[in-house]
């Protein structure tokens, strides 16, 4: 929520990119409809695999509303909220769809009364990046690791040094020069 175009563009990229490795399924930005960010992302989905979805511009309450309305359940990160080691096994516990808000500037009062949850990762000021990645490695008890991005045109080969990149399409390995 409250991503401005052009000014927050690459930290809201940012945002999807980490939500897409760490395993959620896709990202809405409210409010701001921004191809830039989206044509970012779809590039790297492309590239990298998997069928993470970017959609900008919905209202932040119809997208809200919709989620509950189908049975989903909203996690509000805050710094003001309950600490995630008290609320982290009741979440996983919960067998609905998750939407995870967070926000690149002051957020309305109004979300923390929509939120199923409004849950800290530390209670301390943070960026939305790294609140994210910290819920979602939680959430996802640490199994990020043992993600799968099918369909990918390229995978990266883990290495001591340098940049090893394997294109999957020509079944080809070829090092990239370092920069
Ligand atoms: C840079 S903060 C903006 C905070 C804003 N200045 C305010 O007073 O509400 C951006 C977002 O990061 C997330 N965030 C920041 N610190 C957090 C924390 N300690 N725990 C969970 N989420 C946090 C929230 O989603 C917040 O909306």
């Amino acid at each position: 929520m409250g991503h401005r175009v052009f000014r927050d563009s690459r930290v809201t990229t940012h945002v999807c990119l980490t939500a897409r490795a760490l395993g959620a399924s896709g990202v809405i930005i409210a409010n701001s409809p921004d191809k830039g960010v989206e044509s970012s992302v779809r590039e790297v989905v492309k590239r990298f695999g998997g069928s993470f979805q970017v959609e900008t511009g919905p209202e932040w309450r119809h997208v809200i509303r919709g989620w509950k309305g189908e049975g989903g359940k909203v996690l509000h990160l805050t710094a003001y909220g309950l600490p995630l080691p008290k609320v982290i096994d009741q979440i996983q516990a919960v067998r609905a769809d998750l939407l995870v808000v967070v926000g690149s500037e002051k957020m309305p009062g109004e979300m923390f009364k929509l939120a199923d949850w409004n849950v800290s990762v530390t209670s301390q000021p943070m960026s939305e990046v790294g609140a994210l990645a910290v819920f979602l490695d939680w959430y996802h008890s640490h199994m990020e690791f043992e993600l799968d991005f099918p369909g990918s045109e390229m995978q990266i080969v883990p290495s001591k040094e340098g940049k090893i990149v394997k294109e999957v399409s020509r079944v080809a390995c070829k090092s990239l020069a370092l920069d």
